[in-house]
This record gives structure tokens, sequence and C-alpha cells, in this order.
């Protein structure tokens, strides 16, 4: 399929988009300062903080990092469930609520069996997900395009 690109100049600090390629939604998240620095206190709470996994699906290297892209604030990730493929909603909401894991720094949350995912898309330990949200190929084409694909 052809590369996607969208633009991301309007996109707001805490504002997620989705857009379509090869058929798979696609998240386009921009990450507020206190959300970045949320990631490093939920490393202790996921599974593969950096992505070095590789039995399921490989991260592209420029994401195997605790932010999961290429720039710290622009989270790009495939949104669909790697454990059987359903559509995790998002709860950017923080702190204590149902189903999610305590102490919450928002992320989210699978409706089918219960995984959660932090704002890096990385699946909290123990949760069916035997994986990360996927991380699409994608680059930056000046400030305000990003190119999928
Ligand atoms: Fe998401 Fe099972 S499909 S937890």
């Amino acid at each position: 399929g052809a590369p996607v690109e969208v633009d991301i100049s309007t996109l707001a600090p805490g504002e997620m988009r989705t857009v379509e390629w090869r058929g798979k939604p696609v998240w386009i998240l921009k990450r507020t300062p206190e959300q970045i620095a949320s990631l490093k206190e939920v490393d202790p709470l996921v599974a593969d903080p950096e992505s070095k996994r590789t039995q399921f699906s490989t991260t592209p290297e420029y994401a195997m990092n605790e932010w999961r892209s290429r720039q710290k604030d622009i989270l790009v990730v495939v949104g669909i469930c790697p454990h059987l493929g359903c559509s995790p909603t998002s709860k950017f909401q923080t702190g204590a609520q149902p189903s999610l894991p305590d102490d919450w720094h928002g992320g989210f949350l699978c409706p089918c069996h219960g995984s959660t995912f932090d704002l890096a898309g990385r699946v909290y330990k123990n949760k069916p997900s035997p994986d990360n949200l996927q991380v699409p190929p994608y680059m930056f084409e000046g400030e305000a395009k990003l190119v999928i694909g």
C-alpha cells in the first residue's frame, strides 16, 4: 500500500488522532511533558520496557526505547491489541479507576480480556497481550509531516 501522509502541525499536546494505514487504525498521540515523564514511573510495571522482545513482533530500532518513538512527544502505534485483535480504548484520565492498574498514568485498555497499555503502548505485566502495541514504519518530513509506511 501507499504511505499515508499526516499533517501533525495542528495536533495539540494531549491530542490523539486516528488514521488508517493498510486497513488498520494507527494512533498518533502528541504526549504532554507530564505524559512523557510518566513513562519512567511505569517502567517497572510493564513487561518489556524498551521493546527488546522479538518473539512476537519486532519493534523498529528507532522505537526500542522507553517512549517507543522517534520523537519523545509523538507516539505512533497500531491501535489493535496484539492478543486477539480487539480495539483498545483510550483512558487518558489518571488515578484509580475500575479495571485499571493502581496508580494509573494514562494509556489504553483492551475491553476484550483486560490488557492494559501505557502511553507508549507498552503492555503491563501479567496481561494476556503477548506484546506491546505495534509501531509501524514511519518518518518525519520536516516539523509538520508524518509519513507512515
Ligand atoms: Fe485484547 Fe484479548 S484481545 S486482551
